[in-house]
């Protein structure tokens, strides 16, 4: 996607070395910066700080730090020792395990000093997968959008609520529910998107409304508990939101409030499709709210809020009376009976085994 006029993407390798670079989302919408991540030790903390987020490109650095752990150190005990710290970085998603698997069931039976070239190969590959992965859901989506403008006579905008940042600086390029509806936009169909603020981190308030802006889709920021309200007065016609997991059984997990909106949406007769690439199901769950670990992440994210001052600084202010006792789950979950189907890069399932596995059927 274009920023300024110029085309990037969230995470690429400098040129003819074994670095990466990636854009540091910590800093957005105020500054446009990106980070050079030089070993294995950076690409935890990018992951950690959420530098870099987002189910698909957490999985793509991941692999990214796993190749540079191999090159410092291509031991068999380096195999496993870098594998489990990398997938302690983030617990929730699991395109970050998922990428690690697929890594190392590639080098793990080489030799030593050919672990790292070929470490480089997968995780390049699987950055190039997820572009051409994002492209074919969001013309999987853009379809139900589509349906929905011609059902209601091509008279108006069709209405989109979203949750979180799904967009390409959630994947490599393009986004998973953002990128449904970019291609919707540029397909010509006229789309207007709500855009949760997304407490306490503001995805979407920081992220998803710097990216609709820059890509010209026309957008409007609500709080958080705005949603319900809008849905009761039919302002709503579709909710697509990402997934950081989806059990075998079509449980989704999403970024905290998600559930919310489905419950709302369910009781509003208001469609609600989760969009995920099929690297985020989980083929070894089935019921995501008993299952699913559930990242609690650090007390200042809700008691405290960053912006920018009026000298430009970034800066971080308090909220919260000091010692308050907080709560910070960064996820919940979706039952599947509340989700209208998943939208993935090879059709629309039903949320259910049935489902997953009609597009799915090796998983069987
Ligand atoms: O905590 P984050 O910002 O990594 O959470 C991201 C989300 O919840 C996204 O909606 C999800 O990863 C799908 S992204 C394509």
């Amino acid at each position: 996607m274009k920023v300024d006029g110029v085309s990037y993407r969230s995470i690429w390798r400098d040129p003819s070395e074994t670095t990466v670079t990636v854009v540091d989302q910590t800093l957005l919408p105020h500054r446009f910066d990106t980070l050079k991540l030089m070993n294995v030790a950076d690409a935890i903390d990018a992951i950690k700080r959420m530098v870099v987020r987002g189910a698909p490109l957490i999985g793509v650095t991941g692999a990214y730090g796993y190749a540079m752990a191999l090159r410092d150190d291509p031991s068999d005990a380096n195999v496993d020792a870098a594998f489990d710290a990398i997938n302690a970085a983030r617990p929730t998603a699991v395109n970050l395990r998922w990428a690690l698997e697929i890594l190392r069931r590639e080098i793990r039976d080489l030799a030593p000093d050919d672990r790292a070239v070929a470490a480089y190969v997968v995780a390049d590959r699987l950055r190039a997968e997820d572009i051409e992965t994002n492209g074919a859901i969001a013309e999987q989506g853009a379809r139900l959008v589509r349906e929905i403008y011609e059902a209601n006579g091509r008279s108006r905008p069709v209405n989109i609520l979203t949750h979180c940042n799904t967009g390409w600086i959630a994947c490599v390029d393009w986004g998973t529910a953002l990128g449904v509806i970019y291609r919707a936009h540029d397909d010509g169909i006229p789309v207007h998107v709500w855009v949760d603020e997304t407490r306490p981190r503001n995805q979407g308030a920081s992220l998803t409304t710097w990216e609709l802006g820059s890509h010209g889709v026309p957008h409007t920021l609500i709080v958080d508990n705005a949603g319900g309200h809008l849905m009761q007065h039919g302002q709503v016609d579709i909710c697509l939101v990402g997934a950081d997991r989806v059990t075998a059984s079509g449980d989704a997990c999403n970024k905290i409030g998600t559930y919310l909106k489905a419950l709302a949406a369910k009781d509003n007769h208001v469609p609600f499709y989760v969009v995920l690439p099929g690297s985020t199901i989980d083929w070894n769950m089935e019921d995501g709210v008993a299952e699913i670990e559930i990242e609690e992440r650090a007390s200042d994210e809700v008691t405290h809020i960053s912006g920018v001052a009026g000298d430009g600084s970034i800066v971080k202010v308090r909220l919260a009376p000091k010692g308050t006792k907080v709560g910070n789950p960064a996820f919940d979950v979706t039952p599947a009976r509340l989700v209208t189907g998943l939208v993935t890069e090879r059709g629309v399932a039903e949320a259910s085994r049935a489902g997953l596995l009609g597009l799915y059927p090796e998983k069987a």
